[in-house]
């Protein structure tokens, strides 16, 4: 919040690399607020129209514009806070890069003001982090008191009817995972050795997210996918779609990197973008010729890293404008993730495309130079 506190009363530094969505967009949240006067569920901070508003922006009444988001299907996001809405939980699934961490903590901030519940799910993700922990100190001290009990993210959320957020479920062990089931279907947390339980307060539910990539690692039981509402977030449809994401996120992190933006950048994230597409379908944009498709992820994520990577190099080291050469070493790092498969790959599509492409014949030596 913009007096240095954040919605939890704690301390701030006004220097922060990323501030909590809350506080980046508390302005917004509070203009929506103000013009909303639609029902809103039981402890939500705003209406499920006003959160689709909130995620992929608009015109309020009062003429404040609303900043997207997610660009993207509208009704995906409809269908998203709709879910929230109801007992069951959302997973968001996809595959890496396509906005699931950051729709699931924009959806928080939106509906419970708070995106900071957070479990961020490994393989050695304990049952603890999901039900609840002691701090030992107390718990030898004094025995299992209320006190001594350390209440996890999900608790918390449980408690004053928030959203918790488990990041990367899939990748928890199931016999963790499934300490879900009881808190997704009953809405409740037995505490044994408290003798007591915690009962979800209105407005508690679970936002989830997993990773295409990482399915069969620890697939949810059937039990546990019952209880959630999945959306699939896709890839960008089209280009201009995917270049609007990369402009968006570029020109905010630039800000808060205090990179100066150059108008030149237009150019070089079409080239950036236009790459990445090729190179994932396996077909250049025309149709005409087949390319390989190397073993990388090559997201709007990794688009907008190469982009940032060269916007430093020309701030820093030359005159400010992005040129083929600043961004070709960070492409070349994202595309080049096995050195023997993906390097023929990346050689066969600068020699078969990118050399004969008419104005690309500076990026074509640029990455010559660094491949
Ligand atoms: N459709 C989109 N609209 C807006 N931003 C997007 C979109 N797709 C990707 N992004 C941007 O891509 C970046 C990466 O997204 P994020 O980290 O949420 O991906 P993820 O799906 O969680 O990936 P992973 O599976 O690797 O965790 C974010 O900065 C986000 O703004
Ligand atoms: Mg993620």
């Amino acid at each position: 919040m913009s007096d240095g506190t954040t919605t939890t009363g704690a301390l701030v530094a006004p220097d922060r690399l990323r501030p909590h969505a809350e506080e980046a967009y508390a302005d917004e949240l509070v203009a929506l607020a103000a013009v909303d006067d639609r029902p809103r569920p039981p402890r939500w901070r705003l209406s499920p129209r006003a959160v689709v508003t909130y995620l992929v922006g608009g015109t309020l009444r009062d003429g404040t514009e609303i900043s997207a988001k997610y660009i993207g299907s509208r009704r995906l996001m409809e269908v998203a806070v709709a879910t929230l809405a109801t007992d069951r939980a959302l997973l968001l699934l996809g595959v890496p890069g396509t906005a699931k961490s950051w729709v699931s903590e924009h959806l928080a901030a939106a509906v419970s003001g708070r995106s900071t519940l957070l479990i961020q799910g490994t393989s050695g993700t304990p049952e603890e982090a999901i039900r609840y922990g002691w701090n030992y100190a107390r718990l030898l001290a004094e025995g299992p008191t209320p006190a001594a009990l350390v209440p996890s993210p999900v608790m918390t959320a449980m408690e004053t009817g928030g959203i918790a957020r488990i990041e990367e479920l899939t990748r928890i062990p199931s016999d963790v995972q499934d300490a879900l089931i009881t808190v997704l279907s009953e809405k409740t947390l037995p505490v044994p050795e408290l003798g007591q339980e915690v009962q979800a307060v209105k407005g508690f539910n679970v936002i989830a997210t997993a990773n295409d990539r990482d399915r069969g690692v620890n697939d949810l039981s059937s039990a546990l996918r019952r209880r959630f509402n999945t959306v699939v977030l896709p890839l960008p449809a089209d280009v201009e779609d995917e270049i609007r994401i990369v402009t968006t996120r570029v020109a905010e992190l630039a800000g808060s990197l205090e990179l100066p933006e150059p108008p030149s950048a237009e150019e070089e994230i079409r080239r950036v973008v236009t790459v990445f597409r090729e190179l994932r379908a396996g077909v250049t944009a025309d149709g005409r010729t087949a390319v390989k498709s190397p073993t990388a992820t090559l997201s709007a994520a990794e688009a907008i890293s190469v982009i940032t990577s060269g916007l430093a190099l020309a701030t820093h080291f030359g005159d400010g404008t992005l040129t083929a050469g600043d961004v070709a070493a960070g492409l070349v790092g994202a595309v080049v993730k096995d050195p023997v498969s993906d390097r023929v790959a990346w050689i066969e599509y600068l020699e078969v495309v990118v050399r004969n492409r008419p104005g690309w014949a500076e990026f074509y030596s640029a990455c010559r130079e660094v491949t």
